[in-house]
């Protein structure tokens, strides 16, 4: 089993997109930046979405324009449609994630339209992404549970990864979008994913709100998942999950990792620091833990 991890980086996406302040993309290519300079290699940068849905996002390109690029580093953006698809082509993505949930009622609020409407939609997309050259993520969001419909069944979300992968993603994310799974709870999903998806092309995305999301972690890595998601300072949260709040900190992430015995290739005082200029810069208190104790 490999002793690397992959921190997927979605701070500058998860994060700002649930900021009441729009951030400007200068701002955010100089994070981008900085956290690609740390050592991360996997960054997403916004979403290329409806502006009328989510302002925050509405210049992802501009951000991109700033990028450093380098060798090793893949540039990756959330796309729900074609025309999104378009804009990453333009923008040279690398990697491009479609999102759907385990919950109808979630994805009806969150992209306007079922969850089998949504996959129906995906299936020309990750098509065209992948003649282009792109890797494809698929995100499923409320894995363990949905804020409108309540608690969703495994099979739901095995049902979900079966069809993206049939699709051709390259890699699942399994979401987590309000932070209230527990272990067992993560067990159960993954008992119903595992015979269908080797761990190595999937992903743990866990939203802290009860402050479970090390612990699923530890139970992913149990399970042979070696992918992880996590923002600086813990920022995020889904504008269509009132109450969820951030993902796992990336701190928090890479303190356990190595703990673990794990690589990551994350410097963890420069990330440390990254969170501290943004906590600064959007005038709050960091809630990792790790950047906490280490006074950064
Ligand atoms: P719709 O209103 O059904 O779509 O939205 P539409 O096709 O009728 O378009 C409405 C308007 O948006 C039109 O403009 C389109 O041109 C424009 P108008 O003609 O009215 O001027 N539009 C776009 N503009 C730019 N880029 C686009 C685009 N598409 C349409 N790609 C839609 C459907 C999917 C577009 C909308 O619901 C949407 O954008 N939703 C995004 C919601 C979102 O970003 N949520 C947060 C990310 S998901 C998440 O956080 C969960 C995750 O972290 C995992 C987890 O935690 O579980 C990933
Ligand atoms: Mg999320």
């Amino acid at each position: 089993m490999s002793d690397h991890a992959e921190i997927v980086e979605v701070g500058l996406r998860d994060g700002l997109q649930n900021e009441a302040t729009p951030v400007d993309a200068t701002t955010r290519a100089r994070w981008f930046n900085a956290l690609a300079d740390a050592g991360l290699n996997r960054i997403e940068a916004g979403s290329f979405v409806s502006p009328k849905w989510v302002p925050q996002m509405a210049d992802t390109d501009q951000v991109i324009t700033g990028i450093h690029r380098r060798s090793g580093l893949s540039i990756e953006t959330l796309v729900p449609n074609q025309k999104g698809l378009d804009t990453a082509l333009a923008a040279n993505v690398h990697r491009i994630a479609v999102f759907t949930a385990a919950s109808d009622a979630f994805a009806q609020k969150n992209i306007n339209c079922s969850v089998a409407e949504s996959l129906e939609r995906f299936a020309p997309l990750i098509q065209a992404a992948k003649d282009a050259g792109l890797a494809v993520r698929g995100y499923i969001s409320t894995v363990v549970a949905c804020p409108y419909a309540g608690p969703i069944a495994p099979g739901a979300v095995a049902d979900v990864t079966e069809r993206l992968l049939e699709l051709g993603c390259d890699d699942i994310s399994l979401g987590d979008t309000i932070g209230v799974a527990r272990p067992k709870e993560i067990n159960a999903v993954l008992d119903a994913v595992l015979p269908l998806v080797p761990a190595a092309r999937l992903a743990l995305h866990c939203h802290d709100t009860y402050g479970q999301a090390l612990a699923n972690i530890l139970q992913g890595l149990n399970r042979g998942i070696r992918t992880f998601d996590s923002a600086v300072a813990g920022l995020g949260g889904c504008p269509y999950a009132k109450g969820a709040t951030g993902n796992l900190a990336t701190e928090d992430l890479i303190y356990l990792l190595e703990g673990q015995g794990l690589t990551t290739g994350v410097d963890l005082n420069s990330v440390c620091q990254i969170g501290n200029d943004i906590c600064q810069t959007l005038n709050r208190r960091t809630p990792s833990k790790v950047a906490q104790a280490m006074q950064c």
